[in-house]
């Protein structure tokens, strides 16, 4: 296993805002506030995004945020895509309360984070206050349709929100893929020790078909690393499931990638499906893992027709670069030419349609439901075998 050294710097480019927070407890500290916990007002945290929110926060990786949003930046940040003090920030960061829950909790209170019988978090409430769920939709998710994954969740969420910092007592359950589960501490030191300068961060909640591996060897040569940084948090359920996409992922990497250029890290997020706003998100999310360049590709972070498929791109251009900070790499639309023999573009093949080869997310899943190989243009083989092998033993076992 790659573990970070010490005697290697936090170093490379600045964290969002300047510093690379960090809010887990050690030590005494720790053993005090655990005793502490017990004595506070308790609240049960149930959603699994809240849960992932709260390593996420804690870990420094959604720097300079140190808690969960107060009033003040949850507006400004559905507003106009930036914290009250006027950085940049995309996506709310909230904790929402049921309505029996709303009426026990005080701003000003102390209060302890619970995930089952195991305290979580201290959280000092500074602020409880109403959202507006429905301009939340059509600012965040620019629809205010249900059927939208992160529509359907604000709604299941409610819309009394608890504003507040928070410090880590223990990391949420269960801890998967704890090898490669790296800290934006971490990550930055692994990325030193190699001797990266250019790091480019590659987003993805799908297995990487050819189409994929294109656009990250092709960001590789302009960089040092290639930090694949797949998202293993809350997605929808028909989305291919973590475990087995971790396991093509290091099949990959095994047979087709150099070792010494490429760090598999997971990003334990909940996927949100904001297409535009989350790209902004992810990219500055990776800034603070130390990734200097990220990858933006066709529908970033999209889901069905809601979002054009280079609105994630677009978006960039309303900010200035130095605001944002890391690079965005962007791609168009990729996929396999009969003709060419390789993976292209419309920018770079002459070729028509009938040449080109892709699947939708929707064709990938029903062959593979089928046990049917995808295509060797799409996907390479050893990927193939373990999406089909892993989502027909999911399949068979939701059956059982
Ligand atoms: S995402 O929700 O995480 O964005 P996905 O895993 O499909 O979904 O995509 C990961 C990254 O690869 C995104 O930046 C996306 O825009 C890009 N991407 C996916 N497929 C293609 C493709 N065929 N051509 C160009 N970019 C793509």
């Amino acid at each position: 296993m790659d573990t970070p050294h010490e005697e290697f710097p936090i170093g490379g480019i600045k964290a969002h805002g300047g510093e690379l927070v960090n809010r887990v407890l050690t030590g005494q500290e720790r053993e005090e506030a655990l005793a502490r916990a017990q004595t506070l007002k308790g609240l049960q945290v149930t959603s699994l995004m809240n849960i992932s929110d709260l390593e996420l926060l804690a870990s420094g990786v959604f720097s300079p945020l140190a808690g969960f949003m107060v009033q003040e930046d949850y507006d400004r940040v559905v507003r106009e895509m930036r914290l009250h003090s006027g950085l940049v920030w995309s996506i709310p960061v909230t904790l929402a309360l049921t309505h029996d829950e709303a009426i026990s909790i005080r701003a000003g209170q102390d209060i302890t984070l619970w995930q089952g019988n195991q305290p979580l978090a201290i959280m000092a409430v500074a602020e409880k206050y109403r959202r507006d769920t429905a301009r939340e939709a059509r600012e965040v998710y620019r629809t205010e349709d249900e059927a939208h994954p992160g529509v359907a969740r604000l709604h299941r969420h409610g819309d009394t929100l608890l504003g507040g910092e928070i410090w880590l007592l223990n990391w949420p359950q269960p801890r998967e893929f704890p090898e490669f589960r790296h800290t934006p501490a971490q990550t930055r030191r692994m990325f030193a020790r190699r001797g990266w300068r250019r790091i480019v961060g590659f987003q993805t909640r799908n297995p990487i078909h050819r189409a994929h591996e294109y656009i990250q060897k092709t960001a590789l040569e302009i960089t040092d690393g290639l930090f694949l940084h797949p998202l293993v948090g809350e997605t929808k359920a028909d989305d291919i499931p973590a475990d087995v996409r971790m396991e093509s992922y290091q099949a990959l990497l095994r047979d087709y990638y150099p070792a010494e250029r490429v760090l598999l890290g997971v990003f334990p997020a909940a996927m949100r499906y904001a297409g535009p706003r989350e790209a902004i998100f992810h990219a500055l999310a990776r800034k603070n893992y130390g990734c200097t360049h990220f990858i933006v590709g066709r529908d970033h972070a999209g889901v069905g027709n809601y979002y054009g498929t280079y609105d994630a791109q677009l978006i960039f251009d309303e900010f200035e670069p130095e605001e944002i900070g890391i690079t965005p790499l962007f791609f168009d639309y990729t996929f396999y030419c009969r003709k060419c023999g390789s993976i292209v573009s419309a920018k770079t093949c002459p070729h028509s349609k009938e040449d080109w080869i892709n699947l939708s997310g929707t064709q990938v899943r029903e062959m593979l439901e089928r046990g049917e190989m995808l295509p060797e243009e799409f996907t390479r083989p050893e990927v193939s075998k373990i999406l089909r092998d892993g989502v027909r033993s999911k399949k068979s076992q939701q059956a059982e």
